[in-house]
Formats: C-alpha cells, sequence, structure tokens
C-alpha cells in the first residue's frame, strides 16, 4: 500500500538484537513496508545472515553494526556512525535483551547490574542519542521499546529482568511526555511467551510449557512474526496520536484472570 498509513519508504529504521529472535522479525517487517536498516548485535555472523536475508527479500538497505550493547561508553558513539553510515535514524527499535534466571536471595549484584544494563540503561542511552539527532532533523520520529509480561506481573526467579522491564516502561511513559514537544513518539511491545532462544530452556521444560498454554488463551506460543504488526503500526503514520502506550501481543495472557 504505496502512501499508505502503514508505509515506510524512505524511512531508515536502527534496530538492536536483531540478529536473530523478535528483533530479526521485527527488522525484517519494517524492511518489507520500505524501511531501510541498521542492525545491532554482537554476533556480526547473524547481522550478515540477516542483512542478506533481508535484502534479498525486499531490496531494500541494510546496514550492519556489530557492537556489545553493555559498553555503555560507547553506545553514544555507535549511534552517530550509525548516522553517518546511513545519513539519519527515523526509527528507533530497542529489542536487544537478555536475561538470567535465579532466585533472588541468591541473585549476585554482578548479575543485577548486567542485566540493567544490557535491557535499560542502553536503551535510555541509545533513547538519548536518538532524541538528540531527531531534534537537529526537525522531524520527529518514533522510538518502539521492547517490554514484556513482566510489565504487567511478578514470576520467580526474574528479579532483575522485572526490574529492568518495568523500566523500561517507566521510561517510555517519561519519554513520551517529555519528548512529544519534539513530535518523537515512544510506545512499547509486551511480548507473551514468544519461541526464541531466549525462552529456549522454558519451551524445553514441559510443565513451563504447559503453564504457559494454561495461561495464554489462544493455546500456544507466540511466534516472532506475530509482534510484527504492532511495530509496523508504531513506526508508521498509523500510529501518529498513540504514545506512551505499552501493547501486549500475548494471545490473550493478561486478559485472564
Ligand atoms: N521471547 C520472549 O518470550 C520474550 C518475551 C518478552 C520480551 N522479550 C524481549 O524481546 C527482546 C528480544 O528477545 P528474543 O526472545 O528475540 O531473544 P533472543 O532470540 O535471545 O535475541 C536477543 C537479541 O539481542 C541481542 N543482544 C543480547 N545482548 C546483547 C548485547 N549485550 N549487545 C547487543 N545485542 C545484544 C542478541 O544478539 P547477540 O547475542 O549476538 O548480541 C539477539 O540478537 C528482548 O528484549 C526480550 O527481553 C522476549
Amino acid at each position: 500500500m504505496e502512501n499508505g498509513l502503514f508505509d515506510l519508504t524512505g524511512k531508515t529504521a536502527l534496530v538492536t538484537g536483531a540478529g536473530r529472535g523478535i528483533g530479526l522479525a521485527l527488522a525484517r517487517g519494517l524492511a518489507q513496508q520500505g524501511a531501510d536498516l541498521a542492525l545491532v548485535a554482537r554476533t556480526a555472523g547473524q547481522l550478515e545472515g540477516a542483512k542478506r536475508q533481508i535484502e534479498a527479500e525486499t531490496g531494500r538497505k541494510v546496514a550492519v553494526f556489530p557492537f556489545d550493547l553493555a559498553d555503555l561508553g560507547h553506545v553514544r558513539g555507535l549511534f552517530e556512525e550509525v548516522v553517518r553510515a546511513t545519513g539519519g535514524v527515523d526509527i528507533l527499535v530497542n529489542c536487544a535483551g537478555m536475561t538470567i534466571r535465579e532466585p533472588t536471595e541468591d541473585m549476585s549484584l554482578e548479575s543485577f547490574n548486567r542485566v540493567m544494563e544490557v535491557n535499560l540503561t542502553e536503551v535510555l542511552l541509545l533513547c538519548q542519542a536518538f532524541c538528540r539527532h531527531r531534534k537537529t532533523v526537525g522531524q520527529g520520529g518514533r522510538i518502539v521499546n521492547i517490554g514484556s509480561l513482566a510489565c504487567h506481573a511478578a514470576r520467580p526467579t526474574i528479579a532483575a529482568y522485572a526490574c529492568s522491564k518495568m523500566g523500561v516502561l517507566a521510561l517510555t511513559r517519561t519519554l513520551a511526555v517529555e519528548w512529544a514537544k519534539y513530535g518523537i513518539n515512544v510506545n512499547a511491545i509486551g511480548p507473551g511467551y514468544i519461541a526464541t532462544d531466549l525462552t529456549a530452556p522454558l519451551q524445553a521444560d514441559a510443565q513451563f510449557s504447559q503453564w504457559v498454554l494454561s495461561k495464554t488463551p489462544l493455546n500456544r506460543w507466540g511466534r516472532p512474526e506475530d509482534l510484527v504488526g504492532t511495530a509496523i503500526l508504531l513506526a508508521s503514520r498509523a500510529g501518529a496520536f498513540i504514545t506512551g502506550q505499552i501493547f501486549y501481543v500475548d494471545g490473550g495472557w493478561t486478559a485472564l484472570v
């Protein structure tokens, strides 16, 4: 639908965590709507694979930037490098994330800090760099952060992850109200249980997997592709009046009592 509500032709999206899983699916979906891409993750081989696949499928330009987002001192420099290489970033999708599952009573400060840095602090730093850039361009912008069901409810052994994702939600709302004056819309997607490498140990646990199905009215694990439509909505003209929201794409998980 050229020039339609969901068209992203002429836009460039920076997607973190785009080597595999949800980030790869979102990057691919945005390119299918016409966006050029800048992809960030640590594993260069996965980024190169994503680039080849998406360029072949969509004909869009895809640039890759292997980078460890835990390297907080260089996140701003990474963003500036992306802008130099691509000519500008219109859409920022913060999808990179990790977890360490352990009982909170035994959790080390090192584990807690590591999860907070990768899932939250670098998101703040990229959002700040994006905001500075978009103020210079003067045409607004879109930020799509990836939250979690942990923004909504608790589960044992994921205290650091839950704190980081609650932080992502708080940041999303705060930036939405602070940066509306710059025309920057900031929203989040809260995925339900999605079958990716991150959840591989949970999928392999028959009892846990059964619990997921029992809590998910649509009665299946989600697929990364299930999140694409919401990301396109939030990145495109269709989402022009949406900001400060989290959209749970969870097969009905949060609706179930
Ligand atoms: N799967 C789910 O059920 C689910 C549910 C709710 C929320 N989420 C969120 O969705 C996002 C994506 O998760 P996923 O399930 O797609 O996980 P995944 O398959 O493990 O992919 C994670 C991506 O993030 C990148 N990444 C991790 N640490 C990084 C770092 N320090 N620097 C740069 N890139 C890094 C990984 O690449 P490298 O390892 O190559 O760096 C990979 O590309 C995460 O924020 C996660 O919390 C997932």
